[in-house]
């Protein structure tokens, strides 16, 4: 029904790419260090990223990926070629705290980390793409978790200030589009990655969960505040790791399951579109018996403050059931699901779901009636460089139907969507993994698991591809 119809004026097509994962540079000008440059590869990632193995506990020849990555501090005028040569209207990229503030606690801002983001700024706005920044992707300097246990304290949503605000500052009329929080949501499922916590024994770890999220809210908050201030063309949007819950069965119980799995997934942005802890959550909380530490002025401030656009990561649904004796668990986005029988999965069994992408928009729309912004989307797979070149056939057919799909949710339901932006467009470090062989990019970037390879650069068949659906402006999807 839809073929050959076009998306709206202005659709920000792109790519998107975290420091974290993406920039290395480790020490580099100065930077400090941050929670990533502790990350292992390997079989303690997982215990690490939740919070329950102590990174200060790794044995000395622990490989960190995340150091060099595919090292975009040295790499950025190439990659943006690349970027420029595709056609790019909108870029998300994020910023690494440590390279702006070493420890998080200084006066001033690094000069040197300013001007690198300056100048990779400069060269996107030159060519008419849209900078899209991330504050925070999970990425914060190690002192400020070695220091204060991280989000638990107050102290550093006045450091994410400060740190927010020499980036408004410094960015006033280049960059419009901010994002506060990278997947906030994944803090309840990877605390250290998602917010460097490292529990302490016998910490009630829900209550510190909860705590840290209502300070990150806060901070999101007055961020937002900061930035409508400073400038107010600027526009700031929450980031949810996002994708439907399923109910396994129509069995009531399960309805009822997904929509309050569900309610996990909106709990922060409930918060930071409406402004308000939603009477489920409040609930929640005391049957957990979780009394928060509030400030007096804190509810005023999550009223006040609320986002412009909703962005959202979407790899794959959810399936889950009441009865945990059902069902097989499936790999996926970190947040826990059975597998879906009516679904493919990717190499690493993440279920790949075009339909759940519309859904999922839709539900968002309604649910806010804000405009949206998919800033994640794409198929990690295994890629084979043969004459310089990979035939990525796969990963065509994949964004091919996501990008039907959000096609459809535009032209036929009428959802509000800004823009779409790839994760990994240029390949870069599994975040749950570590892996290099995850690979997500239109670009090849010469590196293995072992980190060894020279980081050339090589374009992909869907490079050439997706330069056509941008042309095009989606016209020539299949
Ligand atoms: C999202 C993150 O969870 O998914 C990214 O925001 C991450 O940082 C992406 O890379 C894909 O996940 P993975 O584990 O395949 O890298």
């Amino acid at each position: 029904m839809t073929k050959n119809l076009v998306f709206p004026d202005g659709f920000l097509w792109g790519g998107a790419t975290a420091a974290n994962q993406y920039e290395g540079g480790y020490g580099q000008d100065g930077k400090g260090k941050a929670i990533v440059d502790v990350l292992p590869a390997g079989k303690n990632r997982k215990s690490v990223m939740l919070g329950r193995l102590d990174y200060k506990n790794l044995d000395e020849d622990t490989i960190y990926p995340g150091r060099e990555a595919v090292d975009f501090y040295n790499h950025w005028e190439e990659d943006i070629n690349h970027m420029i040569e595709m056609g790019f209207k909108a870029y998300r990229f994020s910023i690494s705290w440590s390279r702006i503030f070493p420890t998080g606690i200084e006066e001033e801002p690094s000069e040197a980390g300013l001007a690198f983001y300056e100048q990779v700024i400069d060269k996107l706005v030159a060519n008419h793409i849209e900078p899209v920044v991330t504050i925070c992707h999970f990425d914060m300097p190690l002192h400020l978790v070695e220091t204060y246990g991280s989000w638990r304290s107050r102290k550093v949503i006045d450091a994410y200030l400060h740190y927010s605000e020499a980036l408004f500052k410094r960015f006033k009329g280049k960059v419009k589009y901010w994002i506060t929080f990278n997947e906030i949501n994944m803090l309840f499922h990877l605390p250290f990655m998602g917010a460097g916590i490292v529990f302490q024994e016998g910490e009630d770890e829900e209550a510190v969960k909860y705590q840290v999220a209502h300070n990150e809210l806060v901070a999101s908050a007055l961020a937002t505040k900061l930035a409508h201030e400073i400038d107010e063309k600027n526009q700031v949007g929450c980031m949810l790791a996002g994708g439907q819950y399923y109910p396994y069965s129509s069995h009531p119980d399960d309805v009822f399951d997904a929509m309050d799995k569900n309610r996990n997934i909106f709990f922060f942005s409930d918060i930071q579109v409406r402004g308000h802890y939603p009477n489920y959550a409040k609930k929640k909380l005391e049957q957990l018996g979780i009394q928060l530490q509030m400030e007096p002025a804190d509810e005023e401030i999550l009223q006040k403050y609320p986002v412009d656009f909703i962005s959202f990561s979407y790899y794959s649904s959810r399936l889950t059931s009441a009865d945990t004796s059902v069902g097989e668990v499936t790999a996926g986005n970190v947040i826990h699901s059975l597998r879906n029988e009516h679904l493919e999965a990717s190499e690493w069994g993440w279920q790949i779901d075009p339909k759940g992408l519309r859904t999922t928009l839709n539900v968002l729309y309604e649910r806010y009636e804000k405009p949206l912004f998919i800033v994640e989307n794409g198929l990690g797979a295994k890629d084979e460089l043969i004459d310089g070149t990979v035939e990525d056939d796969y990963r065509i057919d994949y964004l091919n139907k996501h990008m039907k799909a959000m096609r459809d949710a535009i032209l036929i339901d009428g959802v509000d969507l800004i823009g779409y932006t790839s994760w990994g467009c240029i390949d870069l470090i599994s975040a749950s993994t570590g892996e290099m062989s995850k690979r997500y990019g239109y670009v090849y970037v010469d590196k293995d698991d072992t980190g060894q390879g020279t980081l050339n650069r090589y374009p992909k068949k869907s490079y050439y591809w997706y330069k056509d659906i941008i042309a095009s402006n989606g016209a020539s999807l299949e």
